[in-house]
């Protein structure tokens, strides 16, 4: 990387920011396409956030990708926001152009752009269960509704944060699908699972190694396309999945496809994809 007076700088708002495989992959990405560009971490602080944001016009960056815990708190230091992100409420790719700082989110296309090419799977007119109603949740969900799935249940262990997910889905302009919250731990009383298409699981639960399925694998039927958005290691029902020959995609697959559009937006080139996927498994993540 030779870095001069003409490298231009992008970088990624977050706090913690060490664990971040960002970096990595847009480096990889502006290698791969030898572009003057550059991608560093910022570790910033919940009370830094607005001097760090009016930093993004002083210091003259491209733009930022932004992540925990700044994905919501950043909207009102925005001067516009994209549609999508006004949907969904958080803000994960910001484009500082023409003297405006513009956010975006590309978590929700992400997703549906990998499920698309990478896992073959079409939504629309399929019956969903999601797992989780948090940001990685409310991204996807509000995607799903947008590509017309018909049927679509939010799970989570607080239901009322399922609830509140499903009041939002509603007053969207294109939700025309069937939309249900339910409780997580009260699911295998029900005989829904038999009846979905695509189950996710958009909780953090299978980050760390002693963390419990979200779901005992028992339900990981063969008729379903399984999804973990999980990207820093290969849980238990991912492992289930592949044991029983299950159609399946995991979390790193939406994270190169979300970096990808962030890419897109900054410098208007496609991503190198494949790159991208490579050092990631390189990575060994
Ligand atoms: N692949 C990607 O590109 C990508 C992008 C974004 C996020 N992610 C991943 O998505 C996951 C969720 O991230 P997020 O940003 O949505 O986090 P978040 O906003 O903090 O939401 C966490 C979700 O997990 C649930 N949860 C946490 N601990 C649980 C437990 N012990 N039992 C049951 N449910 C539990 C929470 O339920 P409650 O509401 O009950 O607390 C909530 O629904 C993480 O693994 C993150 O790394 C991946």
């Amino acid at each position: 990387m030779n870095i001069s007076g003409k490298t231009k700088v992008v970088g990624i708002f977050g706090y913690p920011i060490a664990h971040s495989l960002s970096p990595l992959l847009h480096n990889a990405a502006f290698e791969k396409l030898k572009m003057d560009f550059v991608y560093l971490p910022f570790l910033i602080k919940p009370p830094e956030l607005k001097r760090a944001v009016q930093g993004i016009k002083a210091l003259n960056l491209i733009g930022i990708n932004v992540t925990v815990p700044h994905k919501q708190a950043i909207i009102p230091f925005l001067d516009e926001l994209s549609p999508e992100a006004s949907l969904i409420g958080a803000v994960n790719t910001v484009h500082h152009c023409q003297g405006k700082l513009i956010g975006y989110n590309t978590d929700g296309a992400g997703f549906i752009e990998s499920l698309s090419q990478e896992g073959g799977f079409d939504p629309r007119g399929k019956r969903v269960l999601l797992l989780g109603a948090g940001g990685a949740a409310s991204a996807i969900t509000f995607s799903l509704v947008e590509k017309k799935v018909s049927e679509l249940f939010i799970a989570n262990r607080t239901f009322k944060k399922a609830q509140e997910l499903v009041d939002r889905l509603k007053k969207t302009a294109s939700s025309s699908c069937y939309l249900a919250p339910l409780k997580l731990g009260e699911l295998s009383g029900t005989n829904l699972l038999p009846k979905i298409d695509l189950l996710i699981n958009a909780t953090s639960l299978g980050m760390f190694p002693e963390d419990p399925p979200p779901l005992s694998p028992h339900w990981l039927l063969s008729s379903l396309f399984y999804y973990d958005v999980v990207y820093n290691r290969r849980t238990q029902l991912l492992k289930a999945a592949a044991d029983k020959q299950i159609r399946y995609l995991d979390g790193q697959e939406m994270l190169i496809h979300q970096a990808a559009l962030s890419f897109n937006i900054w410098t208007n080139q496609k991503a190198p994809l494949r790159k991208m996927r490579r050092v990631i498994q390189e990575k060994g993540g």
